[in-house]
């Protein structure tokens, strides 16, 4: 079943917030933010900007009626700056205008003096510091201390990975209009509706019930927008109180790209111990999380850090602590991964290291050290099934791995400025949310009285085909054509106390909850069916095809019929269905539990191409055999697949984020920050459908989740790119940085005096 959004994507009749039609004295809301990292602020006068013609508000932290507090985990985030300013970007003054482009004027007008002090940007200065945003935590398995000595090879570095940006195609943005007795209806681009009702009552000072909360779709959040939307709701939501008019907001891309957070950079420590026959037998790891000025979602990312220390890999004894570091740059947060792809990197680029000191592959260690079932990770789960190994051996056999190092070494011999390089990349990531609690979700269906379905859940559409994925499963319960179901906006007067669309798991949790709510009505329509047919309770009925099929055999009352008997029956044609994650738990006192509904696997194979001259590179292929349990939906999943395999990349090779020593964005436009394009898609992406079946498998029809873990094969262009380098210049020992940018590239091709006259005097003497 193809995207059920794809006619209107493709007519361009889709609806984003800035496609709602505005009513009638809309006013439009733009923030004066802080030009200053760090700082006090000891004038702040808003009167020019209110006199300017256009302008009806100008708002402060002073006009805040409740508590002026965004924060989602810890309370340490204004909405509007008080005494202090934590990051350039942060918002001072709201101005409410007739016009977008009044309201974008007039905040010139806000005249503020701030007293600077030292801005932290560096995450490990912020450590020194004692500037931390939740006490350091540490996973461990058995004993690191112990098992040095029992290693034939020890090796200490440093990795770093940079930030990135969301890029949503839609920006942030809200549209609030108030409602009677003080409500507040906001359509708001959110992963998250609940946090923006909850935060917006907190702000307000009202019951959540004032606020009702509307998402019909986003243009993109790939977790920017799970706590992060929630500012410019509230912005909306506080002028629409104050003015009694309808506010709308919608970021432009240059105050998207400064003001809002990004993937958290980290840096971090290694130390990997290896066996003369290549076991990993110790590893420790520290974390230090470039957190930003704020909480944010940074310590559920820290934890997810910790988790996914160890990446597919079994390794007895492991140690690894994570600092969340309070720095003067915007609050970080939520990026498909969630601080796993983080915590990956290092892991193999310890295992690189090692293996660059032995004089193999680096996939000779990774194969010898994948999780095998029953194996334990270092939070004390066990891994449900073999697919680590499956996965790799899958993708081995069927792109045939000699075959494909012959031609890289060929090639290799053959030319003296183009090298091309080769990495395996294996992945394994644990679907549910982290922190228990959140894993539980809500459908509402009702069935009208014409056979026609509506269904809320709480997954939020944001290109990934959730609500496709929620039409095949209420199709599948009520037996009955996907064209006869609706999927209503997500909306939280309709479905209550909802978790994020986030965690890859939206489509499981709400899945669930829709496949109970149908199934509870379809027992109702059965019972229907019996007494309407004069049936005998002992026979077997089902609903199929849109039919009632009797002990096997298709009946002639259908499902139009069945509904309207059962409406007249007075039969409720409404169910609420509740599904909350079964087993799993985590004793945070001992970080030891069973956090996960499962785990998804898959290894990819990378090969690069290097032009050794200038330091520009293009990825030959990516060859990937994914765990995709039992795919319910191929061309979503395909695409989610490659989609998140270029995002990866481009986090590994283009997208440089650069703060400056003041904590201001340098890449603060397009101009600055790439993007993969057309061009830097790999030529080649070719995606196995690894089909497991683990008696673990708790996903929706077993169809495992998607959404983030493709998006980790990404982490092998690093080291496809490293590869190939070193094809060229044996001696190079490029920094664990990514990413690898062309100009990075360039210089580790360069590195040491050889490698630099060798390739001159071959250009001199025009051998290619
Ligand atoms: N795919 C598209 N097209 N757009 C997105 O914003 N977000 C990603 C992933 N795939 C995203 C996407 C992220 S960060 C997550 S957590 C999941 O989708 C969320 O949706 P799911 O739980 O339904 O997989
Ligand atoms: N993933 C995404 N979002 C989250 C998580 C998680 O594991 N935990 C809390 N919010
Ligand atoms: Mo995704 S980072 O969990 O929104």
């Amino acid at each position: 079943m193809k995207n059920i959004d794809s006619n209107t994507h493709v007519r361009g009749e889709s609806i984003y917030v800035d496609d709602i039609p505005v009513r009638q004295g809309t006013l439009y809301a733009c923030a004066y933010d802080s030009k200053i990292a760090h700082g006090t602020i000891t004038k702040l006068d808003v009167s020019a900007a209110e006199q300017f013609p256009g302008v009806v508000r100008v708002l402060t932290y002073k006009d805040i009626p409740g508590i002026n507090e965004i924060g989602g985990i810890i309370k340490d985030e204004p909405l509007l700056a008080e005494k202090e300013v934590h990051f350039q970007g942060m918002p001072i003054a709201l101005v409410l205008a007739e016009t977008d482009e009044i309201a974008r004027e007039a905040v010139h007008l806000v005249k503020v003096e701030i007293e600077e002090h030292h801005p932290i940007v560096d995450p490990r200065e912020a450590h020194e510091k004692g500037q931390l945003i939740i006490p350091t935590r540490t996973f461990k398995l058995g004993e690191t201390e112990n098992a040095w000595s029992k290693c034939d090879h020890v090796l200490e570095g440093t990795a770093e990975t940079a930030g990135q940006e969301h890029l949503y195609i839609e920006t942030q943005g809200a549209y609030a209009y108030p409602t009677e007795n003080g409500s507040i209806r906001i359509s708001s681009s959110t992963q998250g509706p609940t946090s923006v009702q909850k935060t917006a009552a907190w702000v307000l000072g009202v019951p959540m019930h004032k606020i009702e909360v509307d998402v019909t779709r986003l243009g993109g959040g790939f977790g920017g927008k799970e706590d992060q939307a929630t500012a410019w709701g509230v912005f909306t939501a506080l002028g629409a109180y104050l003015t009694k008019k309808p506010v709308k907001y919608v970021l432009d891309r240059m105050e998207d790209m400064r003001m809002t957070g990004k993937r958290n950079p980290y840096v971090s420590d290694f130390k990997i111990g290896i066996s003369k026959d290549y076991k990993i037998l110790a590893y420790e790891a520290t974390y230090f999380q470039n957190a930003g000025a704020a909480a944010d979602l940074s310590p559920a990312i820290m934890e997810r850090t910790l988790f996914h220390s160890t990446n597919s890999y079994f390794v007895p004894n492991v140690t690894a602590t994570a600092h969340s570091c309070r720095t003067n740059i915007p609050p970080n947060t939520a990026f498909r991964g969630f601080g796993g792809p983080q915590a990956m990197f290092v892991i193999e680029a310890a295992i690189a290291k090692a293996a660059e000191e032995l004089g193999v592959a680096p996939s000779v260690i990774q194969k010898a050290n994948l999780l095998q079932k029953e194996d334990e990770f270092p939070y004390g789960q066990l891994a449900g099934g073999n697919e680590a190994v499956d996965s790799w051996v899958r993708a081995e056999n069927l792109y045939n791995i000699e075959q494909l190092r012959k031609e890289v070494t060929d090639f290799n011999s053959k030319n003296k400025l183009f090298k091309k390089g080769l990495a395996f990349m294996p992945i394994c990531f644990g679907i549910s949310f982290t922190k228990t609690d959140m894993n539980q979700a809500r459908a509402l269906v009702h069935i009208y009285q014409d056979g026609s379905v509506g269904i809320s859940t709480a997954a939020v559409e944001m290109g990934q085909g959730v609500n496709t994925k929620m039409v095949q499963v209420a199709a599948h319960f009520l037996g009955i054509s996907p064209s006869r179901i609706k999927i209503e906006s997500t909306n939280t007067t309709r479905v209550a106390n909802t978790s994020p669309s986030a965690a890859s798991a939206t489509a499981d949790l709400n899945g669930k909850a829709v496949s109970i709510a149908c199934n509870a009505l379809v027992k109702r329509l059965k019972s229907s069916a019996i007494k309407k047919l004069g049936l005998s309770a002992s026979c077997s009925i089902e609903l199929k095809e849109e039919l009632v099929v009797i002990d096997g055999k298709k009946s002639d009352l259908g499902w139009e019929e069945l509904v309207m008997s059962a409406f007249l029956d007075r039969v409720a044609l409404t169910e609420n269905g509740h599904y909350s994650t079964p087993t799993i738990h985590f004793d945070k006192a001992k970080e030891k539990g069973h956090p996960f509904a499962y785990h998804v696997f898959g290894t990819a194979i990378t090969c690069v191409t290097v032009d050794c001259l200038r330091g520009r590179y293009e990825f030959d292929y990516v060859k990937v055999a994914h765990d995709y349990g039992s795919s319910m939906n191929e061309i979503v999943d395909r695409g989610q697949t490659e989609g998140g395999i270029v995002q990866g990349i481009g986090w590994m090779t283009l997208e440089e984020l650069m703060y400056n020593k003041q904590g201001r964005l340098m890449s603060n436009a397009l101009s600055t920050y790439k993007i993969p394009d057309i061009y830097s898609v790999p030529k080649e992406l070719e995606i196995d459908f690894l089909n497991t079946n683990n008696s673990d498998n708790m996903a929706i029809f077993k169809s495992k989740a998607v959404g983030e873990p493709p998006l980790m094969y990404g982490i092998g262009a690093y080291f496809a790119i490293r590869d190939a380098v070193r094809a060229f210049n044996p001696s190079a020992n490029p920094p664990y940085y990514a990413p690898f940018t062309p100009e990075k590239v360039l210089m580790a091709l360069y590195e040491g005096q050889t490698a630099t006259s060798r390739v001159l005097k071959d250009v001199a003497v025009g051998r290619k």
